[in-house]
């Protein structure tokens, strides 16, 4: 790339073949967002044209309305007409000794098909929600696809979360089917998942499950409502007509965090999903018809749904799929699969980057990364240095950085410079997607000056993916996004600020939301669950930095008695074991605190923003409005 003046443009070879390369298209957008997203939705295939672009009723909006679409065919169908023999999906298995599995769109098509006949076969239909409790492994793209060929409302759990947080989620959504496997890879070791599914079906109106066979380990088989994935294929027909959907029909609904210990349901809709799935990933990857394409992100949180699988689809790509840890079982294994399938673009989160980074760039240099084009940072702020070592390391100062910012609740990228225009800056995201409007807003509600940092909010039009609803909650949907800045203002819940470019800078959240590893993980959610399951008075979690993961949650625990030093180190590892069992391995704490006391307000909110500042030492600000100060001093002693 070029720097002028500490900002990145685009080299102008790769500029001329890139599929938007002037700036204008940011004027154009702005004149007329809905004349921008409506040109855009019609290289969507409807089977109805909408009758309108947007309609706004406060906090709710609906885009493309009356227009009529199948998700899948747009996925499938209409790339077979063109490109039946092209390959769309390469998966590649964790161990190295075994063979990758390749997809053309023909075979996903018929796979698609005859799996969505299986679930009419055992009773889904339209509407229905049905739980995919499955590893990175192609099934889950089969079955994904398949729930909206009929109309089914998938949710995908995070195949490592635990048996709890699995049964949290299926409470709230209630599925009857579970699609999942007999086990998977984590590193060279076999996860049963089977039996994490039985036990998180218990208390849950699941019926039936479908395994998938992967591993081939021992697992209990229940014949009356388990049943095969293959066997129930192998009677299926190869086609099954797709059910035609109305714009703003749910699509599928995914879990995230929120600040209560519940999780949010936050759902998504058939038609604006698709028009922003498609153009945000075709023009921030610039993707091309000999792109071979990678995003690493595992399909359990919305970058494995959107950019994973359905973004490269949508556009008739060729995508890899991985089914392990970038590390293993060589910590130059994600170098491998870019050399080995000639990986044009590499999406990722800025811990993968900080990890590999840590490993040195001698394990890169061994290995020939020429095809790469475009390299694409989610999930968390990316710091300067391994900005600039991505950069240098993998991109050879040639491909374009895509910092893009986003959230679950998003659907899409919503934040990033264009590869082909620029500008790119270390650590910042860049611009607005064209067609929406950001801004950053002060305690008052007024746009901050420039490097004032301040509320991120999205304002009307919005963009078509923005979530329409938390699910079976208004009231939270209200709550959370639209309550702070009145209704006309999405409250996106992060702190940023803007340069003298309009480049737009994410801190960090402003809620207590933590990023681990690029993982959004809710500190109120482990809060909940030590107090449900272990003997404490009480209990707060917070995120502190960490030199690889971003972020990772220690916890402080009041035991409910005096206990002794032994019985202390007791609760230390139970509260580990708890954490393990109610959310997963991914939310591990860097250290528990036992204390007697926890610094609180006069009216009893516990203040974990100064606990933080513990860590990270910054001023702790005046303390005498707590109502137990001392409980700071204990705090101290016990982090020496
Ligand atoms: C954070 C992930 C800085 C942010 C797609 C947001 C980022 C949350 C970036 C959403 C980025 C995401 N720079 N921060 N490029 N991308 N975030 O729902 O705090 O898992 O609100 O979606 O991740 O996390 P989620």
């Amino acid at each position: 790339m070029i720097k002028k003046k500490g900002l990145y443009y685009p080299l102008e070879d790769f500029k001329k073949k890139a599929l938007v390369k002037n700036k204008s298209i940011y004027k154009e957008a702005k004149k007329s967002p809905l004349k921008f997203w409506e040109k855009l939705a019609g290289d969507v295939f409807w089977r109805k044209k909408w009758s309108k672009v947007f309609k706004h009723d406060p906090p709710y909006f609906k885009w493309f309305l009356n227009g009529k679409l199948n998700f899948s065919e747009n996925c499938l169908d209409r790339n077979i007409e063109t490109a039946k023999n092209k390959v769309a999906l390469i998966w590649e298995p964790e161990p190295v000794d075994e063979r990758p599995r390749y997809f053309t769109y023909f075979d996903l098509y018929r796979e698609v098909n005859r799996f969505a006949n299986a679930l009419k076969e055992l009773g889904i239909k339209k509407g229905d929600k049905v739980g995919i409790y499955l590893p990175m492994i192609p099934e889950v793209v089969i079955a994904m696809l398949a729930c909206t060929r009929i109309g089914a409302v998938h949710s995908v759990i995070f195949s490592a979360y635990s048996p709890q947080a699995l049964k949290v989620r299926l409470q709230d959504t209630q599925e009857k089917l579970l699609i999942t496997a007999d086990g998977y890879y984590r590193a060279g070791s076999v996860i049963d998942l089977k039996k994490n599914a039985d036990e998180g079906i218990k208390g849950t109106k699941v019926k039936k499950m479908v395994v998938v066979k992967r591993m081939g380990n021992s697992i209990k088989f229940n014949k009356r409502n388990n049943i095969w994935w293959h066997d129930l294929m192998s009677k299926q027909d190869d086609f099954c007509e797709p059910r035609v959907m109305d714009s703003e029909d749910p699509l599928f609904v995914l879990y995230t965090s929120g600040s209560t210990g519940k999780p949010k349901g936050v759902v998504h809709t058939c038609g604006g999903y698709t028009v922003q799935a498609k153009f945000t990933g075709k023009w921030i990857f610039d993707i091309k018809d000999d792109d071979i394409f990678w995003s690493m992100s595992d399909v359990g949180w919305i970058t494995g749904h959107t950019y994973s699988i359905y973004s490269p689809l949508l556009n008739g790509a060729s995508f890899v799929m991985f089914e392990g840890a970038p590390n293993w079982p060589e910590p130059d294994r994600w170098c491998s699969i870019i050399e080995k399938y000639g990986v044009t673009t590499f999406y990722t989160a800025p811990t993968a980057i900080r990890m590999f980074q840590k490993y040195g760039e001698d394990l890169v240099k061994k290995h020939d990364l020429s095809s790469l084009q475009i390299l694409g940072s989610v999930g968390e702020p990316i710091d300067k240095e391994s900005w600039l070592w991505y950069f240098k390391e993998v991109g050879n100062k040639k491909c374009p950085i895509v910092d893009t910012w986003w959230q679950t609740e998003t659907g899409g990228i919503l934040i990033t410079s264009l590869p082909g225009v620029g500008p790119f800056k270390p650590s910042f995201a860049g611009l607005p997607f064209p067609g929406v409007k950001f801004d950053v807003l002060n305690s008052k509600g007024k746009p901050c000056s420039t490097e004032e940092k301040g509320d991120l909010v999205i304002l009307p039009p919005f963009a078509p993916g923005l979530l329409r609803g938390v699910y079976k909650n208004p009231k939270r949907y209200k709550k959370t996004y639209w309550n702070q800045y009145g209704e006309n203002t999405y409250f996106t819940s992060d702190i940023a600020y803007k340069d003298k470019n309009g480049l737009i800078r994410v801190v960090g959240r402003s809620d207590d939301m933590i990023k681990v590893a690029g993982h959004r993980l809710s500190t109120g959610e482990m809060e909940d669950f030590i107090s449900k399951t272990l003997l404490v008075s009480e209990c707060a979690v917070v995120g502190i930095p960490d030199e690889i993961k971003g972020e990772m949650p220690v916890v402080f625990v009041v035991p409910s008695k005096k206990l002794t030093e032994k019985k202390k180190e007791d609760l230390k590892k139970s509260v580990v074991e708890q954490i393990k069992k109610g959310i997963g391995p991914i939310a591990f704490p860097k250290e528990v605190y036992v204390v007697s006391d926890l610094p609180k307000t006069r009216s009893g909110k516990i203040m974990r923003r100064i606990m933080k500042k513990l860590f990270s030492g910054e001023e702790l600000g005046d303390l005498s409005t707590l109502a137990n100060p001392e409980s700071v001093d204990e705090l101290k002693k016990a982090l020496k």
